[in-house]
């Protein structure tokens, strides 16, 4: 089988669009934290402003010096808890060694936490209960909805147990009536899980650790990876061409998850400024 390539550039352009009658009606802000000079936070910040200007949004970068204090930061994250003018709240994700990321994402107000990470939108996505959702599940919740997927009943696979995607992926899956299988870097025979998924997440950060003879054939395969090789080039975590040979629907890495992440981060700054309103 020679896979169909799932287009997430396209399909978040889609979604982008249909955002844009919301925004309208709406003023939507988001404030962006970045601190030091991480180089791919950097393009990731960028890309995030550049859709909220593109979509309508107002999008403030709020840029700290790798040696910022927590408490500086904290301070910061008080003052746009209590602005009335944004409605969403992101700290770009890692921090530098001297914070407690744990502590600063705790502290963003539960209803601005357009990432999804605080410990209510956690609990309430494990509950079930509709809440701002971690984006990059999200965005592939509506990739295989736009691919329409099949998952009542499926097994799906998901490799890496990260906060950021692995686990917030595994519960929305369930929460679709899949059998979810969870992998982790301690995972025995990680193949003998893999090729049993008919849906399979790969998101571990490792280049090409899936290879095509740990697909099972018309297997749906998302890569969530986006790894920088030493050439300069993105690679996922899935070894694309021999992996398409056997899935029936594939993920490209750039251009599958990523652009779709960024889709879900403007819906949920939209959803949060909606959702003040009848609060
Ligand atoms: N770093 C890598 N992915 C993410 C993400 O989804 N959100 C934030 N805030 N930081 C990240």
């Amino acid at each position: 089988m020679s896979a169909k390539i799932i287009d997430g550039k396209k399909i978040a352009a889609e979604m982008r669009e249909a955002l844009k009658e919301r925004v309208k009606k709406a003023g939507p802000g988001l404030a962006v934290i970045i601190v030091g000079e991480n180089p791919a936070s950097q393009v990731y910040v960028r890309n995030k402003e550049r859709a909220c200007i593109e979509a309508g949004i107002r999008s403030e970068v709020i840029a700290f010096p790798e040696e910022a204090t927590q408490e500086a930061v904290m301070a910061r994250i008080d003052l746009l808890n209590k602005d009335p003018a944004i409605h969403g709240i992101l700290v770009q994700l890692p921090l530098p060694a001297h914070f407690d990321s744990r502590k600063v994402l705790d502290f963003i107000s539960a209803g601005k936490d357009v990432d999804g990470f605080h410990p209510c939108n956690m609990g309430t996505l494990f509950l079930g209960n509709p809440g701002l959702q971690p984006c990059t599940p999200h965005g592939i919740m509506k990739m295989l909805e736009h691919e329409k997927v099949e998952i009542r009943g499926k097994h799906a696979v998901v490799v890496g147990a990260s906060n950021i995607v692995g686990k917030p992926m595994a519960v929305m899956l369930l929460s679709k009536g899949a059998t979810v299988t969870i992998c982790n870097s301690k995972t025995r025979d990680l193949g003998h899980h893999t090729r049993d998924a008919d849906i399979l997440v790969v998101a571990v950060g490792r280049p090409n650790l899936v290879t095509g003879d740990m697909v099972k054939e018309g297997a749906v395969v998302i890569d969530v990876g986006m790894n920088r090789l030493q050439d300069g080039r993105l690679c996922g975590d899935v070894d694309f061409d021999s992996a398409s040979e056997k899935a029936s629907l594939i993920t490209p890495v750039p251009g599958g998850v990523g652009p779709m992440t960024i889709a879900m981060l403007l819906e949920n700054t939209v959803e949060a400024e909606e959702r003040s309103w009848r609060r």
